[in-house]
């Protein structure tokens, strides 16, 4: 394909998803608001959301964990030369339900690093601190359609009309976390992810000198939205402060714990905290369903109507609002960058939970 019909072909395919994303925000919308006027003192119990029992649960993640645990497919990303010392056998599964129960199997307790999962949870910063406009104006929230590190995304809108969740939208994101110096802004980073988490994380600084000293496509990214007027200050700090978000290290029932946060109206179902407030949620949730697996997202909407993100380092969080949240590691990797068994896992764990927001109960 020609660069220009590959634009025009990117173009056409994010005008496809924009139905798609309308709808979600809209059911997404309407929760939230269904939320905040209840206003529930407690996180509702499992039940009550329509869930089936534990041991059903329990027996969903077990047959997603044996039936996928011996699937050789997929490789560790290496462009990030440590990743390619990841052990392609590490499997592990998290659900977290309302009640805060955590559900697993294989091994939920290694950690790998988080890469590009951050990317929510510092967007969700920036929508807690400046508002939903700052990301639309600033960064975009459409799909490019194109791989997460693409230079030509970039060009075909002068750094606009992109969002969050590929590298340019992302190094965008990270410089706009308000702070007095990197290190202020590095604390509200973290500080995030822990509260998202329900624990506190650490950078595996391994992970982070491996990628600082590879990462010259990021930094020319970064460079490039500064000269587009979108890093409006210190490209190459904002660079080396999200390559240090990626570095962050998570098991599967660290992302698990998130993506119930998430699930739940940002309310951590374990610690009870208020990661961000509710109103924001449905924003970060249209943004991990349009572009939160590249170009594969609107393939991975499809079928399993789940916002979800995944990271090289193999991890993938799914949300199933106001159901469950779920996390799983596994580093072998396709070909657009998602883990393989990840994938697969959470789409038959979620079809045994009924967890596509799209599916309706029939009355
Ligand atoms: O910037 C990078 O290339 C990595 N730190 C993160 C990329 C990533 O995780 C893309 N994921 N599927």
């Amino acid at each position: 394909m020609t660069t220009h019909a590959s634009i025009r072909a990117a173009r056409s395919r994010r005008r496809r998803m924009a139905s798609a994303i309308a709808l979600l925000t809209m059911i997404a919308t309407q929760s939230a608001i269904a939320q905040k006027t209840k206003a529930p003192a407690k996180p509702p119990a499992a039940a009550a959301a329509n869930m089936p029992s534990p041991a059903q649960i329990q027996a969903a993640v077990d047959a997603a964990y044996n039936k996928y645990k011996n699937l050789d497919s997929g490789k560790v990303a290496d462009y990030i030369p440590i990743l390619g010392k990841a052990d392609p056998k590490l499997f592990g599964i998290a659900v977290v339900t309302a009640d805060g129960k955590v559900y697993t199997a294989g091994d939920v307790t290694k950690e790998v690093s988080i890469q590009s999962i951050s990317k929510v949870f510092t967007m969700a910063r920036v929508i807690q601190d400046s508002g939903e406009m700052a990301i639309e104006n600033n960064i975009g929230v459409d799909a490019t359609g194109m791989k997460f590190n693409s230079i030509i995304a970039v060009e075909v809108e002068k750094g606009a009309e992109i969002n969050p969740m590929v590298n340019p939208g992302a190094i965008t994101t990270t410089s706009m976390v308000g702070g007095a110096n990197a290190d202020a802004i590095w604390q509200k980073i973290i500080g995030t992810y822990n509260d998202f988490a329900g624990r506190n994380l650490s950078v595996l600084d391994e992970v982070y000198q491996s990628e600082a000293a590879t990462n010259q496509r990021n930094q020319a990214i970064g460079s490039l939205m500064y000269a587009y007027g979108h890093i409006h200050d210190n490209p190459a700090q904002a660079t080396d402060i999200y390559t240090k978000q990626c570095a962050v290290g998570v098991n599967a029932k660290d992302l698990g714990m998130m993506a119930a946060t998430l699930a739940f109206g940002g309310r951590n179902p374990v610690t009870g905290k208020q990661a961000i407030d509710a109103v924001h949620v449905p924003s970060v949730l249209a943004v991990m369903a349009t572009a939160g697996l590249y170009d594969d997202s609107g393939k991975w909407l499809y079928h399993t109507g789940l916002p979800a993100k995944s990271g090289v380092g193999g991890g993938i969080i799914a949300v199933s609002p106001g159901k469950f949240g779920i996390g799983v590691v596994s580093p072998p990797l396709d070909a657009a960058g998602n883990s393989v068994r990840a994938q697969r896992a959470i789409a038959d764990i979620s079809a045994a939970l009924g967890g596509n927001p799209y599916q309706v109960a029939k009355r």
